[in-house]
């Protein structure tokens, strides 16, 4: 066994870590050597975070063959994406489809819009937590004005139809908003190939960069109303805030040091490949998943297709909370695995696994198999044990 004083992180689908070491010196760089604000002077330092700004705008927006980079908005995670993009393009009367798969980043700004007039249609997913697309047309409405989905559970790290939902999206004139939280960096995405109108997505989980980072990337023409108002270095003369992009999106000081540490990861990352960095996670949890299929009481959840599927796993053991097994995990074996609803309790009711959830495990790029090898140990002594 290895020694669990190393600790073994494999939560990454909450956030990933480590990060790459370019990460950590591009954000310590940005602070000793830049330090000011991105258009808020005329000075050198001012300058350069502008020019380092738009670098990764650009080098994000060419990741994901985001059409205009300048469409492209910072945000803090996930979430702030997911809510600026709800928010900014849903009014009262409005209709949104989405599923019992989402995330509560997703589903709770969606649950407050609900409250002001804005109605939803929240399609139930199959046992294995898949969509059918054809579900989703079944639900468009005249007034549908958007299709809301993740491209991967985080749950289960299921795959959903993405192509199929936006040829659906176009063909009823709606908008598709992608969460891509659990995909960007782990799976080649294409906006414009597939056809996404919003994508939103962190940076601090697939892409490997610092906490505090996301973004929201546009099509051309989708118009949305800012969420945050405040100084934006620009037309600064008007009390309106204005809606040029980027910068009518992105009020307040920019968190420059975390985006030059995304900046580092985006390089990285496909210095690396995407589909490379994917695959490797899929495989160390396709490699677990088929040691722990033979451990009797244990349940894993999911695609049965592993095509259908990326390196999140999520597992039962009959007769214990998943809780009090994260908890013993991390105790006895220093490992670092996450329990419970997930921030996505119906995605738990769909599969069978509500209310205690599940315990998830999510490998990274730095994962090992020796890691996979010594969690199926531990997972192997505790049911042997019967117990903590
Ligand atoms: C599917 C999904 N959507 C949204 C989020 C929210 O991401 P963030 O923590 O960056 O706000 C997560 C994070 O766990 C997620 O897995």
């Amino acid at each position: 066994m290895m020694d669990h004083r190393m600790g073994v992180y494999l939560d990454n689908a909450a956030t990933s870590f480590p990060k790459p070491e370019a990460v950590h010196e591009a954000v310590v760089a940005a602070m000793r050597d830049i330090g000011a604000s991105p258009g808020r002077g005329g000075y050198g330092q001012a300058l350069a975070a502008s020019r380092l700004l738009m670098t990764v705008r650009e080098s994000l927006a060419a990741l994901i063959n985001a059409p205009d980079p300048a469409r492209l908005i910072f945000t803090h995670n996930a979430t702030a994406a997911l809510n600026q993009a709800v928010f900014g393009v849903l009014s009262p009367g409005d209709h949104v489809v989405t599923s019992a798969m989402e995330h509560n980043s997703l589903l709770r700004p969606l649950r407050l819009l609900e409250k002001s007039g804005v109605t939803i249609s929240m399609i139930p997913a199959d046992s294995q937590g898949l969509l059918d697309p054809q579900a989703i047309r079944q639900a468009i409405r005249s007034n549908t004005r958007m299709i809301a989905i993740s491209h991967v559970s985080n749950v289960t790290g299921g795959i959903q139809p993405v192509a199929a939902i936006a040829d659906l999206a176009k063909a009823a004139g709606c908008l598709l908003l992608l969460d891509a939280a659990q995909s960007v960096g782990v799976i080649p995405l294409d906006m414009q190939e597939t056809g996404v109108d919003l994508l939103a997505a962190p940076g601090h989980k697939g892409l490997m960069g610092p906490q505090g980072t996301g973004f929201l990337a546009l099509a051309p023409g989708v118009m949305i109303k800012p969420l945050l108002a405040g100084g934006t270095g620009s037309s600064s003369d008007q009390d309106l805030q204005p809606d040029d992009f980027p910068e009518g999106f992105e009020a307040g000081t920019h968190n420059l040091p975390g985006i030059a540490g995304l900046g580092a990861a985006v390089a990285f990352v496909k210095e690396t490949g995407v589909a490379r960095i994917g695959r490797h996670e899929h495989d160390l949890a396709q490699y677990l998943r088929e040691k722990l299929a033979q451990l009797p009481g244990l349940h894993l959840y999911g695609p049965v297709d592993p095509l259908q599927r990326t390196g999140v796993l999520s597992l039962t053991i009959e007769g214990m909370d998943p809780s009090e097994l994260a908890f013993f995990l991390d105790k006895s074996y220093g490992i670092a695995v996450r329990s419970g609803l997930h921030c996505a309790p119906h995605a738990h009711r769909t599969i069978g696994t509500y209310p205690a959830g599940t315990l998830r495990v999510s490998p990274g790029w730095f994962s090992t198999m020796q890691e996979m090898d010594y969690l199926y140990e531990a997972l192997t002594a505790i049911i042997q044990k019967g117990h903590s």
